[in-house]
């Protein structure tokens, strides 16, 4: 597989140490990074923040005080694009009043055709644009904008099957880590923009995968989400014989006291080999998002997800077989070109068959370049209205299931202070609930034992158990 070589980062390396040069007689420098979308995107800004730093900028949730804004976009639905667009003009404000203020574009988005030349022309205080294979190529961008004062402008030069190792990068979550196992995606679905823009799958050598799981442990994080567009082809085109299943077995042989989680997972490539790992291995977390898309086989062939309904209904009551308390959550979309009424209620029969934990629901927007934009589209109406009656069949099965937690005592990771109510703390449990309750600060980061006492649709309430506050956690 393809890596940028050693001297190529270590170039980069080289532009850090110059910008941060060029910005010695400047005082205290400030970045703001702001990132729309999937995790694989939130990963790549940790990376942008790793450089950043290493360039003499602090990273602040700040962007009126900032010197440097970076907007990391997402392409998967318009919705997240106008976001983009109308923040990148807020920004605009800004720079108005501190014209040396650099603001940046990159991510999925600028990677689509037109894109870039579109935010050249109409955009003139966008001063560097880079697309998702050029990332590692931000410190060289933004030292040609600083020593030149010319606008920089790299969406990407097709590169992308290289990978870069030996990024510097900042975590935002203590506790959480997302690590990068493969990039790309080769399955081509008829409504996703994703190939599209990150390219073909490729995989990290699993000596980098592991060498980051056991830093970021060391560093204190104690759950690990194992990151790919779709995880289970890992390996595929780099090892013969080593897959998804033998990473994340190696994985957990790493020392320390974390959990371990992985997305996103196509349900065609779902082994039964990966199922008896996950059901083994004490530190896999007994979650498991699995996509369906859709309930109906006719907009599934549309969709070019190759399964069929029945695939999924048995892949779901394998793992059931092996973890029978495994917690499963979805992603689905309604409104896809061509959808019946009779489809979308073959999508509902499946959502309340399964009893996912948390659905995720998407209306389908058409995305350029892709198959299913050039369908017939249905009405807004139509896609809206199913979208919310999905939504209320979820939400009243999410909520039955939770009020059965009440009186219960569960395991929470404790993450912070609410934001909502500061008096309190919050937390997950290992099935992704948010858990809210009191206590003191030195719990965070810890977990223990929460006796849930109200549930609602989307939330837990709960009190400590005694023993959690003399150290004794579940
Ligand atoms: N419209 C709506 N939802 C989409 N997704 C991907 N492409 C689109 C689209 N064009 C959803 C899928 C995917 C999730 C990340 O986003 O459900 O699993
Ligand atoms: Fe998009 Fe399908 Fe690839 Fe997921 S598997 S990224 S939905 S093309």
């Amino acid at each position: 597989m393809p890596r940028i070589s050693e001297s190529q980062i270590q170039a980069q390396y080289d532009f850090m140490s110059r910008v941060r040069e060029i910005n010695s007689h400047r005082g205290r420098l400030a970045a703001y990074i702001k990132t729309f979308g999937c995790q694989q995107n939130e990963a790549d800004s940790e990376e942008l923040a790793g450089m950043l730093t290493l360039m003499g900028y602090d990273i602040e949730n700040d962007a009126e005080n900032a010197d440097i804004i970076l907007i990391n976009t997402c392409a998967v639905r318009e919705h997240a694009e106008s976001k983009a667009m109308s923040i990148a003009g807020r920004f605009k404000l800004l720079k108005a009043k501190k014209p040396d203020m650099i603001i940046g574009v990159c991510g999925c988005m600028v990677t689509q055709e037109g894109v870039s030349a579109n935010l050249k022309e109409k955009y003139p205080y966008v001063d560097i644009l880079f697309g998702t294979s050029e990332l590692w190529r931000m410190p060289e961008i933004l030292y040609t904008r600083l020593s030149t004062g010319k606008r920089v402008f790299e969406p990407g030069k097709g590169r992308y099957s290289d990978i870069a190792e030996g990024l510097p990068s900042v975590r935002s979550d203590r506790y959480r880590a997302y690590i990068s196992v493969m990039y790309g995606c080769d399955n081509f679905c008829t409504y996703c923009v994703v190939p599209h823009v990150r390219g073909r799958e490729r995989s990290r050598e699993r000596e980098a995968v592991l060498a980051d799981v056991r830093k970021a442990v060391s560093e204190g994080a104690r759950e690990i989400t194992l990151l790919g567009q779709n995880v289970n082809s890992y390996g595929h085109g780099l090892y013969e014989d080593y897959d998804f299943a033998d990473l994340l077995r190696d994985v957990c042989a790493a020392d320390g006291d974390f959990t371990v989680r992985f997305m996103t997972s196509h349900p065609k490539d779902m082994t039964d080999r990966l199922i008896s790992v996950m059901a083994a291995e004490p530190k896999v977390s007994k979650a498991l998002h699995l996509p369906l898309q859709s309930g109906s086989d006719r907009v599934l062939r549309a969709m070019n997800r190759v399964y069929k309904r029945d695939d999924y209904l048995a892949l779901v009551s394998r793992i059931r077989a092996a973890m029978p308390d495994i917690a499963l959550t979805t992603d689905i979309i309604v409104g896809f070109p061509g959808e019946t009424e009779e489809d979308f209620l073959d999508t509902v029969d499946i959502v309340k068959r399964v009893k996912y934990d948390n659905i995720y629901s998407f209306i389908y927007s058409p995305r350029r370049g892709t198959p299913a934009a050039d369908m017939e589209q249905l009405p807004y109406e139509i896609k809206v209205d199913r979208y919310q009656r999905l939504i209320a069949v979820q939400s009243e099965m999410e909520l039955a299931f939770n009020r059965g937690l009440e009186g219960s005592t569960i395991e929470v990771l404790v993450e912070g202070r609410s934001k909502t109510d500061t008096d309190k703390l919050t937390g997950r449990t290992e099935r992704g609930k948010l858990v809210h309750f009191s206590g003191p600060d030195c719990l965070i980061g810890q977990r223990i034992g929460v006796r849930i006492t109200h549930a609602e649709t989307f939330a837990l309430y709960g009190e400590l158990l005694d023993t959690s506050l003399n150290g004794s956690a579940l």
